[in-house]
C-alpha cells in the first residue's frame, strides 16, 4: 500500500493509542513488521506544544519512516497550524483523529464528535490538506451512533478534500468498544471510494486479519489492543498473509529479550522516573496469560528503579523459560 510517496513494507499497521504508542513502542512494532505506526495524538491547541509531554510526543529521532503524527481538534485554522507545526518537526504524514471516543476529546467537539457535523468535517480536512505538503490521512469511526452512521458520506468528503488514506474503526462512538466491529460498513466504505482504506477493530489473530482483509476488501488492517504486550503480532500476521501458515509463538527467552530491549528504550526516552512508570503497563501486558503472572505483576509494580525492574523481569522470564524446558 502507498500513502503519498511512501510505499509501506506491510499492510499491517499499528493503531494510534494515547499513552501506548510512544516512539519506543512504535519503533519496536516497526522492527517486528508493522508497515506503519501512527503516533499518539497531539492536541491542535498550540498552548500545549511547549509542554514536556507534547514535545516528547513530537520526538521522532531515529524513527523508521514513514513518521505519521496524529492531530486532534475541532477548529480548522488551529488544525492547519498543528499540521504545519508537526510537519516542520519531522512528521511525514499527518493523521487527523475523528475516531477518539474519549469524553475529554468529544466534549470539545473533537475526535468522533466531529462526525456529527459533516460541514465542519469538510472544513477541517480541506484546511489541513491545504496547509501542508505532506500526505494527510484520516481516522474515523463508522458514525456517532447507530441511527446516524455516516462513514460512507464522510469517506467521500475525505476523498474530495484530498485525504490520501482513510482508517475506519468499525464502531460508532456510542458503541465505545462493545459489540463486534462492523465489517459490513467498512466494506461499503471501501467500495465507495478510490483512496486506500484501512480496516480497524478487533483484529487479534493472523486468521482474523486475513478474514477482515478479504471480507472488507480493505487495503490494510490496523491493530490496536492486540499489539499491547505482543508486538510480534505484526510479523505473525505478515507471515500468515504471505504463506497461510502460523509462526510458532515466540519462546520465553525471545519474549524476555524483546521486553528488555523495549524497557531500555523506554528508560532512554523518558528517563528513569517516568520510564519505570511507563514500563509498568507494558510489563503487565507481556506477562499476561503466563503462569505466576498475577503475583509477578503485583510485585513488579512496587519497584521504583530501573535496576530492580530489569532484574525482576529477567528473573520472571528466565524462570518461565526453565519451566517450559522442564515440561518439554
Ligand atoms: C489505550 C488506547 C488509546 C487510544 N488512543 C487513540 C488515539 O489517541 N487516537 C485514535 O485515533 N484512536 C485511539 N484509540 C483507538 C485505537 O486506535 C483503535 O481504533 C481501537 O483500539 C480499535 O482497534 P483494536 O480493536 O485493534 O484495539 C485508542 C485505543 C486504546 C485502547
Amino acid at each position: 500500500m502507498k500513502i503519498g510517496p511512501y510505499q509501506l513494507g506491510s499492510n499491517v499497521i499499528l493503531a494510534p493509542m494515547a499513552g501506548v504508542t510512544d516512539r519506543p513502542f512504535r519503533q519496536l512494532c516497526k522492527h517486528l513488521g508493522a508497515g506503519m505506526a501512527v503516533s499518539e495524538m497531539v492536541s491542535s491547541n498550540s498552548l500545549l506544544w511547549g509542554s514536556a509531554k507534547t514535545k516528547r510526543r513530537a520526538d521522532h529521532r531515529g524513527e523508521i519512516e514513514p513518521r505519521s503524527v496524529q492531530i486532534a481538534g475541532a477548529d480548522p485554522a488551529m488544525m492547519a497550524d498543528a499540521a504545519r507545526h508537526n510537519a516542520d518537526n519531522g512528521a511525514q504524514i499527518i493523521d487527523i483523529n475523528m475516531g477518539c471516543p474519549a469524553k475529554k476529546v468529544c466534549n470539545v467537539m473533537a475526535g468522533s464528535a466531529l462526525l456529527k457535523d459533516e460541514t465542519l468535517v469538510a472544513g477541517i480536512l480541506e484546511s489541513v490538506v491545504g496547509a501542508v505538503d505532506v500526505p494527510v490521512t484520516l481516522k474515523i469511526r463508522t458514525g456517532w451512533d447507530k441511527s446516524t452512521r455516516n462513514a460512507e458520506r464522510v469517506a467521500r468528503i475525505a476523498q474530495e478534500s484530498g485525504i490520501q488514506c482513510l482508517a475506519i474503526h468499525g464502531r460508532t462512538r456510542a458503541c465505545a468498544y462493545t459489540g463486534e466491529a462492523e465489517y459490513d460498513t467498512i466494506a461499503a466504505v471501501k467500495a465507495s471510494v478510490r483512496i486506500p482504506v484501512v480496516a480497524n477493530g478487533d483484529v487479534a489473530t493472523p486468521e482474523k486479519a486475513k478474514y477482515v482483509l478479504d471480507y472488507t476488501g480493505a487495503d490494510a488492517v490496523m491493530i490496536g489492543r492486540a499489539a499491547q504486550g505482543r508486538p510480534w503480532i505484526f510479523r505473525e500476521i505478515n507471515h500468515f498473509l504471505r504463506t497461510g501458515q502460523r509462526l510458532p509463538e515466540p519462546s520465553a527467552k525471545e519474549v524476555r529479550d524483546i521486553l528488555l530491549g523495549h524497557l531500555n528504550n523506554l528508560y532512554a526516552f523518558y528517563g528513569e522516573y517516568t520510564g519505570v512508570r511507563m514500563a509498568r503497563k507494558h510489563i503487565s501486558w507481556y506477562s499476561k496469560g503466563h503462569a505466576h503472572g498475577a503475583a509477578f505483576r503485583h510485585a513488579v509494580n512496587q519497584v521504583e528503579t530501573v535496576a530492580d525492574q530489569l532484574d525482576m523481569v529477567r528473573h520472571f522470564f528466565d524462570h518461565l523459560a526453565e519451566e517450559k524446558e522442564l515440561a518439554a
